[in-house]
């Protein structure tokens, strides 16, 4: 049987989701290129991320900085030193692969965050050899990730490795901007890239790919609180603490702040809500937060709590996004490097702000939004996408084209997008095969314009999910549309079909 990545990627080339970049060349591993349907699932996304994360405070902002900068920036980060993964080296054909990647998948354990010295003392224990030609291995060394670059004839950068270094040198500016409140949050929806030694699984692990971060700049004295946090302190999160490994609890916030601080449990409860509320992710058996141990904590963070969503092709969790508390590492290394101080006025008191980051991997999280939502059986295959994440709000089609039903549904896609719907427009083909093709993609909801809409100025709603429809009048089609789209049950909306 073919494994999910294969089934995806297959469907995903079929339907226009992605495909390798590059492709009429032979590809570049490593890049994929979004196509047009998974570029209106992935625009989707990040409008429902925006509207999560920047709704969480006045003072949360979206900002749009260069992509490439300048190389102090990432010797300031650490990345320039720091920033590595353990490769390991075929003797003979000179392969390079992953060594903690390497072992998980012939081993099917996981070997994230031990020492080199470890892991190749595992390597030679179990007498592994090359994937490739069964060659000897080399001892585990290091590679860097980062892509430099040169600017101009001798400036020399690097295409960013995250996207938060770009909130951090903007701090300062934006701060004084903002009129000197804390907290403050920079969010930015890019690109990061990421010179990975073995990409693979298509859009999971890739060398660019898109992040969205939300960088919160607080006053450190106030981590033990949060102006909002009663509305969660019974909120159960689904957490998995190093001592717990490898059983996942439920905890209310309030117990959590025995382990993390309010200003972080605050933020993890809002993080699960998006996973749980927005991307309706399945609760118990699909998400978790996993506390990650000293030695696996990325090298700036305090506190690291990843996000995992379960998926089959894993055949377990998928880290998709991570709370990290990075203190001050950031703003103080920059504040060294660059000589600036970055320390603000606040409260009567001068500090340098700590950082609390939320970071997604979009892609990843697509990833995962394509294979929990994939649907098949013996009479159709569908994306059952959350309504609000679906490539178009709904599909629209004149039941024949003649009769006057074209023209009646133009007039009627021009009063859908008028209100503000996004309309797939569809007029060739018989009805059933139009209804598939909504299921295919995963479009929620099917207008069609029939005889009967002449006479009554009435048409039909077919629910994706149930197959079910009803018959509505014209005039309240946006209102209809608009309560469909947040999540009332067709049937109630109007008068059912038999
Ligand atoms: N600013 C913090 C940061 O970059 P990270 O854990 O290195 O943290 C954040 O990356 C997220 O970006 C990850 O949780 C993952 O979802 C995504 N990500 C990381 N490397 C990736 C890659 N090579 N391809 C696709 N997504 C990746």
């Amino acid at each position: 049987m073919a494994s999910s990545y294969d089934k995806i990627e297959e469907i995903a080339r079929r339907r226009g989701l992605f495909w390798i970049g590059s492709e009429i060349y032979g590809g570049l591993s490593g890049f994929y290129d979004y196509a047009h349907l998974g570029s209106l699932i992935k625009a989707r996304w990040e409008k429902e991320w925006r509207s999560f994360f920047l709704g969480l405070d006045d003072n949360f902002f979206e900002i749009q900085p260069a992509e490439i900068m300048h190389e102090k920036v990432w010797q300031a980060s650490g990345h320039v030193e720091s920033f590595v993964d353990p490769v390991v080296k075929c003797k003979k054909c000179g392969n390079i692969e992953r060594a903690d990647k390497l072992l998980e998948e012939q081993l099917k354990e996981n070997f994230e965050g031990i020492s080199l010295e470890e892991l190749s003392n595992v390597i030679k224990n179990h007498n592994l050899r090359c994937i490739k030609c069964k060659g000897s291995l080399e001892e585990v060394g290091v590679l860097n990730l980062m892509f430099p670059i040169t600017a101009g004839n001798d400036v020399r950068a690097y295409l960013r490795g995250e996207t938060a270094q770009a909130a951090y040198v903007n701090f300062l500016r934006e701060f004084e901007c903002l009129r000197k409140k804390l907290p403050l949050g920079l969010a930015i929806v890019g690109k990061a890239f990421r010179n990975e030694i073995s990409p693979r699984q298509l859009i999971t692990r890739m060398r660019e790919f898109t992040q969205a971060e939300l960088q919160i700049f607080f006053d450190p004295d106030k981590i033990e609180e949060h102006p909002k946090f009663e509305s969660v302190k019974d909120y159960r999160l689904l957490a998995m603490p190093v001592k717990n490994r490898p059983q996942a609890m439920e905890i209310t916030c309030e117990e959590m702040t025995r382990h993390v601080p309010q200003f972080y449990v605050y933020h993890m409860a809002r993080v699960q809500q998006f996973f749980l509320n927005v991307m309706k992710i399945p609760r118990e058996a699909f998400f978790r937060f996993k506390e990650l141990s000293d030695e696996e904590k990325a090298f700036y963070n305090k506190y690291h709590w990843d996000i995992e969503v379960k998926l089959e092709s894993i055949g377990g969790f998928l880290e998709v996004g991570g709370v990290h508390y990075r203190t001050d590492h950031d703003l103080g290394a920059h504040q060294k490097f660059s000589k600036q101080d970055m320390s603000v006025f606040v409260g009567g008191k001068k500090f340098v702000p700590h950082v609390l980051e939320l970071s997604f991997g979009v892609d990843r999280n697509i990833y995962a939004l394509l294979e929990l939502c994939y649907r098949e059986d013996r009479e159709r295959s569908t994306f059952a996408f959350p309504r609000n994440l679906s490539p178009f709000d709904c599909g629209l089609f004149p039941l024949v084209s003649k009769d006057g039903l074209d023209e009646k549904s133009e007039e009627l896609k021009a009063f859908l997008r008028d209100a503000g719907f996004s309309v797939f427009y569809d007029n060739s083909g018989s009805i059933g095969r139009r209804y598939r093709r909504m299921d295919e993609i995963g479009v929620p909801a099917s207008i069609t314009v029939d005889h009967k809409t002449l006479e009554d100025r009435t048409v039909t709603i077919r629910d994706r999910d149930s197959m079910q429809q009803v018959r509505v009048v014209i005039a309240e089609l946006p209102e209809i549309l608009g309560k469909f789209l947040s999540g009332t049950a067709i049937e109630s909306l109007g008068t059912p079909i038999k």
